[in-house]
């Protein structure tokens, strides 16, 4: 914005992508953090050092030796290394302490969180203040992600030598919401193992049905808070979506913004992904048959460029509408169309996919686990993309799909009604309708969804082509969001409110 100084802004996360990432907050950590930097502030960045970070080890450079030692009751001491991101600018700094971050997962093994957590990022927490002293840079704000980063708010505010410390006293925290199904619930006695005073443990405070709730501590102690699309702001305001925190964001409702994510409009382009086998863009399509073609082959599925195939590439929880999936399993089965689905988490849908591949080997094709490279090649041969979301904060998916001509099925909610529009004929008419949208969270309205799309497809070649082509020409990259998170922190600096 005109006529406003440049900001210092540290932005704390749990993962970035490429260093680690399980779902979209990592590609939000990448992107945003640069867009803001290209704006000309001096954005930081900080996470924990996990054992494989995707970075080239030699490019990490040690700046601090011994951190943290005396945070809590038992020592812990860690060491900072630093890298810049993609852009040649961006520091990200590393916090290294093995015994709490080198793990085989970032959260938790086999469907259960590490029993520690409450300690892990509450090490990252301190860790990332304490190295701002360390530095000798005071930023004018940290933007704090999720329950991960959630006690540094709650540190600022009520952790006496923090508190107490002109350093830190004009630092404003932006805390934003990207899952509040996972709030970081940990039993009381983790209050002391964490060094937060007792008092805090109330329900105006920290407390949530006599546990620990550290994403309740964010959102009580922070300066503003955001979640990423309009949508979702108003949704977490209600019984059904605020997770029993919609009471505490009513009251809060005048500190609470959403701000629409968007994406890294350079990793994610079709017509020069290195990761497909041939490239197009919205006035040649030609190069996305070739993709479909071989990613049929690849899974061996049945090669014919007219059935059409649904992408999924998504973590197999809940949230993501798995269930639908497994009411509507038969019906789904017997669709004339393919299936190429991507996912890992829950066991439970694990099972329920691989059945479906073992029985229909020609027409579904499951991979388990996490793979960048081959997410990027089902955007790109996928003529569908299907997001059956119980609620969906953001949600990126949708973003990659439109990019890549794979034309999203999804249901109405959170950042998934603020980003697809209903593929009327009007719409699509005007260069507007990018997809189809359902309402209710029923396997029914999913499949009526998913059977209108399978007749467009098939049916109506020249209305098919329009939608996809509008998704294609959708401007999703951080931008406009980059802009609006610049605003809402010059406000808050400026006005201290
Ligand atoms: P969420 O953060 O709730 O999982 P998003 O849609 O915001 O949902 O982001 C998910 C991100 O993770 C996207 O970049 C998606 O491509 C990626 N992703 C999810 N599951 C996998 C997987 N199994 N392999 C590779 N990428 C995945
Ligand atoms: C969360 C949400 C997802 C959002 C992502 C990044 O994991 O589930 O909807 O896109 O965070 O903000």
């Amino acid at each position: 914005m005109k006529g406003w100084p440049a900001m210092r802004i540290l932005y704390c996360t749990s993962e970035i992508a490429p260093y680690a990432k399980t779902g979209g907050l990592a590609d939000v950590a990448s992107a945003l953090p640069q867009a803001l930097r290209r704006r000309g502030h001096d954005v930081r960045t900080v996470m924990p050092r996990y054992v494989h970070i995707g970075a080239d080890e030699r490019e990490l450079k040690r700046i601090v030796r011994r951190i943290g030692g005396d945070f809590f009751s038992r020592p812990y001491w860690g060491e900072v290394w630093e890298t810049v991101m993609a852009d040649g600018a961006t520091p990200v700094y590393f916090i290294a302490q093995p015994e709490l971050f080198e793990r085989k997962e970032l959260y938790g093994e086999d469907g259960r969180d590490y029993a520690d957590n409450h300690l892990r990022f509450a090490y990252l927490c301190l860790a990332a203040l304490e190295l701002l002293k360390r530095l000798n840079w005071r930023p004018d704000a940290i933007i704090c992600n999720d329950w991960q980063t959630a006690l540094i708010p709650v540190y600022l505010r009520n952790r006496a030598e923090l508190r107490d410390d002109p350093f830190f006293q004009s630092i404003k925290t932006l805390f934003v919401i990207h899952n509040i199904g996972y709030q970081g619930l940990c039993p009381r006695e983790a209050m002391r193992e964490i060094r937060l005073p007792d008092d805090l443990f109330q329900p105006a405070g920290i407390e949530f049905y006599g546990r620990l709730n550290l994403l309740k501590g964010g959102m009580i102690y922070c300066d503003r808070i955001a979640t990423v699309s309009e949508q979702h702001a108003r949704e977490i305001q209600t019984e059904e979506y605020g997770f029993g925190l919609d009471g505490v964001l009513r009251e809060r409702a005048e500190l609470l913004s959403g701000i629409m994510n968007g994406i890294d409009g350079e990793e994610w382009n079709p017509a020069d992904d290195e990761l497909l086998p041939a490239h197009y863009n919205l006035k040649r399509l030609a190069g996305k048959a070739k993709c479909k073609r071989t990613l049929q082959q690849e899974c061996g599925l049945a090669v014919d460029a007219e059935l059409p195939l649904i992408g999924m590439v998504t973590r197999l929880a809940t949230q993501k509408g798995l269930d639908l999936i497994e009411a509507a399993m038969a019906r789904l089965e017997r669709l004339r169309c393919q299936w190429v689905i991507l996912g890992s988490g829950d066991k439970l849908y694990e099972d329920l996919l691989a059945g479906m591949a073992r029985r229909r080997p020609r027409q579904c094709y499951v991979r388990f686990g996490f793979d960048e490279q081959l997410a990027h090649r089902i955007f790109a041969g996928s003529d569908a993309f299907l997001i059956p979301s119980r609620y969906e904060p953001c949600g990126l998916t949708q973003f990659y799909a439109m990019r890549y001509g794979a034309v999203p099925v999804a249901r109405r909610t959170g950042g998934l009604a603020d980003s697809i529009v209903q593929a009327t004929e009007k719409a699509v008419a005007k260069g507007q309708g990018t997809g189809f949208l359902f309402n209710a969270h029923t396997p029914e309205a999913m499949l009526t969804a998913i059977r209108k799309a399978l007749k467009v497809k098939t049916q109506e070649p020249i209305l098919w082509r329009a939608i996809q082509r509008n998704g294609m020409a959708q401007d999703f990259t951080w931008t406009a969001s980059a802009e609006r998170y610049e605003r809402l922190l010059q406000l808050l600096i400026s006005r201290g409110a």
